[in-house]
């Protein structure tokens, strides 16, 4: 165990040298927590890499508000990746974490007697003891056993750390999500949060409280749909979509491990990548979002689609017009498009305009079939006549996205973006655009 606040040397044999006696009859390794040896506010324990630091602070020089939390041991700049008790400070200078029989992690006041935070969806363990890893996970698992009872990246703050999944356990139900501080000083939930959104092809939309202020699209094989910047972090970071019966989540990996980064979502309701710069000591923006008018969500509305680079930015997909075209010439795009030419379902007349480097519509009622092709999901959507749209899922071929709603927040860019399929009228497909 490490001693924050260093003894000046004067006193060190007076005041310190009980402290240090006490230190070294713990046999744990720094890195650990146990039953016996509790964490009081001004101890620390460090990941054995010496990366990352577990311990009690308070970011709040005008409060004793304590919380128990994680940051970064070698960055320059003191940058929190985790609180346990954000919404429930320890409202005292004094004040432990410990470690129950069970396995259960409590924080309790100076007289131990109030619980100020305790660690929920935990399974019990028999020897149980509490690890800060190399990666900056916090576990209690047996001392024997690598199984983790309960981790630290189950339930993020605001922090995506490599390694870690953003997304939800199908069968206990848990969704990981990040949620903003309050403000730089205050970790309590702020109205922020970047959640993975399962119905349909999953995605991740940021919320501002109830209203949601960005989409990320679906995965689409190689990146998130509308993050084209992805393509470019190949060399440093492997991302990852998983889903099957068990679990949906999103998680990145770093291709050379000695590469700081983290994903968060400020008090303002950015969520961003940040890499840290050795030289000058700071972190640099390395992507954010939302970062233009087309990341709002649906500034053209349905069948509208957001283009930075056309002024005014919202056009209808060719074959639709303005529904309307006052609000439309006033730059208010959210009312969308309507078809100018009925479908024709019944005759078969109906084909596709493409939309190309396309950021694909919201996917929250679509439906995605792996097992077809582009020419089968053509047909797919042509035989049904709710159909609106479809798209390859995967941007090297394969699989099948169907839109049966209207297409909303819809954007295209130059490049970087997919080809999506837009059901029109036999008349409308060949109109000169
Ligand atoms: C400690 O606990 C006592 C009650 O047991 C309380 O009165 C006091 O404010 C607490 N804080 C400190 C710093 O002693
Ligand atoms: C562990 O023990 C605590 C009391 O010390 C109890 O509140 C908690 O529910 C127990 N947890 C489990 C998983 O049994
Ligand atoms: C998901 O939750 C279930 C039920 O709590 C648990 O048994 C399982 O290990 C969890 N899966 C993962 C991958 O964490
Ligand atoms: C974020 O996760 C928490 C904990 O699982 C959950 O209560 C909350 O509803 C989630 N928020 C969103 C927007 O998904
Ligand atoms: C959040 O990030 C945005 C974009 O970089 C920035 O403009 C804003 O000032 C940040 N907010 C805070 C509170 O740091
Ligand atoms: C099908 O074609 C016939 C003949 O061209 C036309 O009268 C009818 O309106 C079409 N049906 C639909 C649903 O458009
Ligand atoms: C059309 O597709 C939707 C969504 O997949 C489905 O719910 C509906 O049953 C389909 N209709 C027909 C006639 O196949």
């Amino acid at each position: 165990m490490r001693r924050l606040s260093p003894c000046p040397f004067l006193l060190l044999l007076l005041l310190c040298a009980p402290f240090f006696l006490s230190s070294s009859s713990l046999s744990t390794a720094s890195d650990t927590l146990t039953q016996d040896s509790p964490l009081s506010v001004g101890d620390t324990i460090v990941s054995a890499n010496g990366d990352f630091v577990l311990g009690f602070f308070a970011p709040n020089p005008n409060s004793n508000n304590h919380y128990v939390g994680i940051w970064y041991n070698k960055v320059a700049v003191l940058t929190y990746v985790w609180v346990a008790n954000r919404n429930d400070p320890l409202a005292d200078i004094t004040g432990t974490l410990s470690l129950t029989a069970n396995g259960t992690l409590v924080i309790t006041a100076n007289d131990s007697t109030v619980v100020v935070w305790s660690s929920t969806g935990s399974s019990t363990v028999g020897n149980p003891v509490a690890q800060i890893l190399d990666n900056g996970n916090f576990v209690v698992k047996d001392a024997k056993d690598q199984f983790f009872a309960w981790q630290s990246f189950d339930h993020p703050t605001d922090t995506l750390l490599p390694g870690m999944k953003f997304g939800w356990n199908l069968t206990s139900g848990l969704n990981r999500n990040l949620t903003a501080w309050a403000s730089l000083t205050d970790p309590s939930s702020g109205p922020y949060t970047l959640s993975l959104d399962i119905k349909g092809d999953p995605q991740m939309f940021l919320w501002s409280g109830s209203t949601q202020t960005w989409r990320s699209g679906p995965w689409n094989g190689a990146r998130l749909s509308g993050m084209p910047i992805m393509n470019t972090y190949r060399m440093y970071f492997k991302g990852q979509f998983v889903q099957n019966q068990h679990e949906v989540y999103l998680k990145y990996d770093l291709k050379d491990p000695s590469f700081i980064t983290r994903v968060i979502v400020n008090q303002t309701g950015s969520t961003q990548r940040l890499v840290w710069l050795d030289q000058p000591k700071r972190w640099k923006l390395f992507w954010y979002a939302p970062e233009d008018q087309c990341d709002d969500v649906s500034p053209c509305g349905p069948m509208g689609v957001c283009n930075l680079d056309d002024s005014p930015i919202c056009d209808c997909v060719q074959g639709f017009v303005p529904k309307n075209p006052t609000n439309w010439a006033l730059r208010d795009g959210t009312g969308g498009c309507i078809r100018k030419t009925p479908l024709d379902c019944r005759n078969g007349t109906d084909g596709f305009v493409l939309v190309s480097e396309a950021k694909l519509p919201d996917t929250s009622s679509s439906t995605v079939d792996m097992s077809l092709s582009l020419e089968q999901c053509r047909a797919k959507c042509l035989g049904n006549c709710s159909c609106t749209g479809y798209a390859n899922a995967y941007v090297n071929g394969g699989g099948c996205i169907i839109w049966t709603t209207q297409l909303t927040d819809l954007r295209v860019w130059t490049s970087g973006g997919q080809d999506l399929y837009v059901r029109v009228a036999a008349a409308d497909l060949s109109e000169y655009k």
